[in-house]
């Protein structure tokens, strides 16, 4: 709050107020560093995770075109990051598979490597299934087969459950966004572990060693910084408390709604707080719109794709059937999600999916809502 109400010092002055600033942003940059595996003055404060991929992404393959290589399933920041670079620099984009989990195909990704790929990005975590990449075999194949290649990984759903430091062991670059762990939107960083030259995406001032111009968003450093702090400590306790909570709340939602099915398979590892369910014979902007409704926030694929009616690109990517995916249905619990909260959605979910199917081919209250 401090940086936000009245110490208003630039981080670059050279007065007392601006050294307040530089002072406050350098120790969250020590934060955030030592949370990534890098030192404080290889991280790069950003305005997010879609502005972190997009430097890592562009930013790569401008400085060194060649091809580049992502995975199907990632956030939409990294995918049309990378066909921005490919139309830029006119060099290919490959786009890997995945398994119908949602785990990049680690064969397909080893043909789309060899000595021409610039970048290679593979997230750490699905954001829409929760899936955890099995990254370490991801590292090792780009290391042996495309020598030239940065690696970045999209660490942004990774960071409120896991020790990014380790789980993205190998990678050159790593994005995180603070408002994913609690800390204020607006907020990312592009950690960099290992020596990258990127081209940079904003000119002007020489701030963050010229990899970024402008003005540096202290306040929003210091909270994210606190923030990750925060979910740090409490992560071992958390993980197993909110998984445990996912885990009664997918038996929940299979027992009480007839014909729903979890879209990832049991014994793959997820981030602790997701759950993600395909519901037979609804729609699920029309669940959504009446679980709104009924005081429960979900989502049926990434919050950008919904209201825009386009078919999840994960869902279609792990092959799931268009009529499957109509019923999509992500809830994701967090670090402030409780007992009550599951109660809450165990008794509002099977109530919604009933009511839904009983007005069968009639308009639903999307369609009503419209008229
Ligand atoms: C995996 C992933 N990458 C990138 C982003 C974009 O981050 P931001 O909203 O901070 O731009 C998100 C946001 O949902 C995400 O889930």
């Amino acid at each position: 709050m401090p940086w936000l109400s009245g110490a208003y010092g630039n981080p670059s002055g050279h007065h007392s107020v601006a050294a307040a600033a530089r002072t406050a942003l350098d120790q969250a940059r020590d934060v955030l560093a030592g949370a990534l595996g890098t030192v404080p003055g290889d991280l790069v404060v950003t305005s997010g995770g879609t502005e972190s991929d997009n430097l890592a992404v562009l930013g790569r393959a401008l400085l060194a075109p060649g091809a580049v290589v992502v995975g199907a399933v990632e956030h939409h920041a990294v995918l049309n990051a990378g066909r921005a670079a490919s139309q830029l620099t006119g060099q290919p984009l490959r786009t890997v598979g995945a398994d119908r989990h949602g785990r990049v195909d680690l064969s397909e990704l080893a043909k789309a490597l060899d000595p021409t790929v610039s970048l290679v990005s593979v997230q750490l975590v699905n954001n829409e299934l929760g899936t955890v990449q099995p990254f370490a075999d991801v590292a090792a194949l780009v290391r042996r087969r495309a020598p030239r290649a940065v690696l970045h990984t999209d660490a942004v759903q990774a960071a409120p459950w896991f020790d990014v430091a380790v789980l993205a062991e190998g990678a050159d670059l790593v994005s995180i966004s603070a408002h994913k762990f609690g800390g204020p939107q607006g907020a990312g960083a592009l950690a960099f572990r290992r020596p990258v030259e990127l081209a940079p995406l904003l000119h002007g001032g020489p701030q963050e060693r010229e990899r970024r111009a402008g003005t540096q968003n202290v306040a929003g450093a210091v909270g994210m910084a606190a923030a990750l702090a925060a979910v740090r400590a409490a992560a071992p306790r958390e993980a197993v408390r909110v998984a445990a909570l996912r885990d009664r709340l997918a038996a929940g939602l299979l027992e009480r709604v007839p014909g729903s099915v979890l879209t990832v398979g049991p014994g793959v590892p997820t981030a602790p707080g997701h759950c993600h369910v395909l519901i037979e014979g609804v729609d699920s902007e029309e669940l959504l719109f009446m679980l709104d409704t009924m005081g429960l926030a979900a989502s049926a694929g990434a919050a950008c794709a919904s209201g825009a009616m386009e078919p999840s690109h994960v869902l279609r990517a792990i092959g799931t059937a268009p009529e499957a995916a109509r019923g999509a249905l992500r809830l994701t619990l967090g670090h402030t999600s409780t007992d009550e909260d599951v109660e809450q959605a165990l008794e509002v979910v099977p109530r919604a999916v009933a009511s839904l199917r009983s007005v069968g081919a009639s308009p639903g209250p999307l369609a009503r809502r419209s008229a």
